[in-house]
């Protein structure tokens, strides 16, 4: 293979194979398939544990998006994500059709797990992994030492590690995926003009390496670094990006004191860590992205829609973070994002809206 050919074949954008009528058909039965999934396992947990919030707690004068308006919504996320395939942004996603066994297995320990997590909420106990602190666990800040979402272990165990995905999938009616997908399309559109090859992607707050399976699907010799507190969390980021070993790097760290050179990073990545940090730490790390960009570079960021980006949801914003321990929530669903990016250098670019979250493109000037 010539050496100008190579360099050719890494500039190229993912090539997305033309979706097709069958491809398309795939894409509508299993997204259909997908929500029914897990939107029927969210009502049969509500059915099992009871409301999340007891009506006496709820806050008076609440709208409450209804059922039918929320899987309106959810369809339109899985028409944009379909599009976004289409245009050739990124392809249809490794595990379209997900192997049965798993899918089941994934369900049987989620609802294993169920009467744990009502527990908790039912007695509003979010910071249970204190009590117990898993080896290793007590250097971690306080603020990351919590039951978030009343889920067991926090973020600290394996055993939260391989529940985690499942629980986010049943918290969206399966669109989680789609949302996160939604931020492949400025690494698209940045990507495009670049040397695949020769750019790095940082990913924050990694968790399971969900997204990063997507990115790899799309870009496999992109060298990507996948970083996060949680030990557990990255064990299973190991597992999950197996297949793309050689062009990913694993680092147990601090969003708010990355260990990453200065100006190293073409693109980096956040998803959903935003509202669970205090808000001092939002600038810490926002400022760290800004140091660690090149120049020209973008954070992708996403995370919950805010108060009175879709007003249908804003109910459930209100809601949101006493149903699921979420101590942050409240004051990142008012905090002004754009002023705290600029004053970390990185202005705004574009937000769009992905149903229950939003995609904040930011750039790090070029002088
Ligand atoms: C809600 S999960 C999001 C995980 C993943 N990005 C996703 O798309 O699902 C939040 C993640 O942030 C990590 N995290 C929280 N605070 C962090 C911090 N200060 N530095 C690095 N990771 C952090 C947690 O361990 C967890 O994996």
């Amino acid at each position: 293979m010539s050496e100008t050919f190579r360099r050719d074949e890494s500039r190229s954008p993912p090539r997305s194979p033309r979706v097709g009528p069958a491809g398309r058909i795939a894409y509508t039965a299993a997204q259909a398939a997908r929500v029914a999934w897990f939107f029927g396992q969210y009502a049969l947990a509500a059915r099992i544990s009871g409301p999340n919030i007891p009506r006496e707690r709820r806050p008076a004068g609440l709208r409450m998006p209804d059922t039918r308006g929320v899987l309106a919504e959810l369809r339109a996320l899985m028409e944009r994500d379909l599009a976004n395939i289409e245009a050739g942004c990124y392809r249809l996603p490794h595990d379209l059709i997900p192997s049965p066994a798993k899918v089941m297995a994934d369900a049987a320990a989620f609802f294993r797990d169920l009467p744990e997590v009502t527990r908790r909420r039912r007695g509003q106990v979010g910071t249970e992994v204190r009590a117990k602190p898993p080896p290793g666990s007590e250097t971690l800040p306080a603020y990351y030492r919590q039951n978030f979402h009343f889920q067991t272990d926090g973020y600290l165990s394996e055993r939260s590690a391989r529940l985690y995905d499942h629980q986010v999938e049943v918290l969206f009616g399966g669109g989680a995926d789609a949302m996160r997908r939604h931020a492949l399309v400025p690494i698209f559109e940045h990507l495009r003009t670049r040397t695949v090859a020769d750019s790095r992607l940082l990913d924050v707050a990694a968790g399971t390496g969900r997204f990063l399976t997507f990115v790899k699907d799309n870009w496999p010799r992109l060298d990507t670094t996948a970083l996060d507190l949680s030990h557990a969390y990255l064990a299973e980021a190991r597992r999950n990006l197996a297949p793309w070993a050689r062009t990913t790097r694993v680092v147990q760290a601090a969003a708010e004191a990355l260990p990453v050179p200065d100006a190293s990073q073409d693109v980096v990545t956040c998803i959903y860590l935003f509202h669970e940090l205090p808000r001092k730490v939002r600038a810490q790390v926002a400022a760290e992205w800004a140091r660690v960009l090149k120049p020209g570079g973008i954070a992708v960021f996403m995370d919950s829609l805010q108060r009175g980006d879709n007003p249908v949801m804003d109910g459930l914003i209100e809601l949101f973070p006493i149903a699921f321990h979420e101590p942050f929530y409240a004051d990142y669903a008012r905090q002004d994002l754009g002023a705290l990016f600029a004053g970390a250098g990185l202005p705004v670019r574009s937000v769009t809206p992905a149903f229950m979250s939003k995609v904040v493109v930011l750039e790090k000037p070029v002088s």
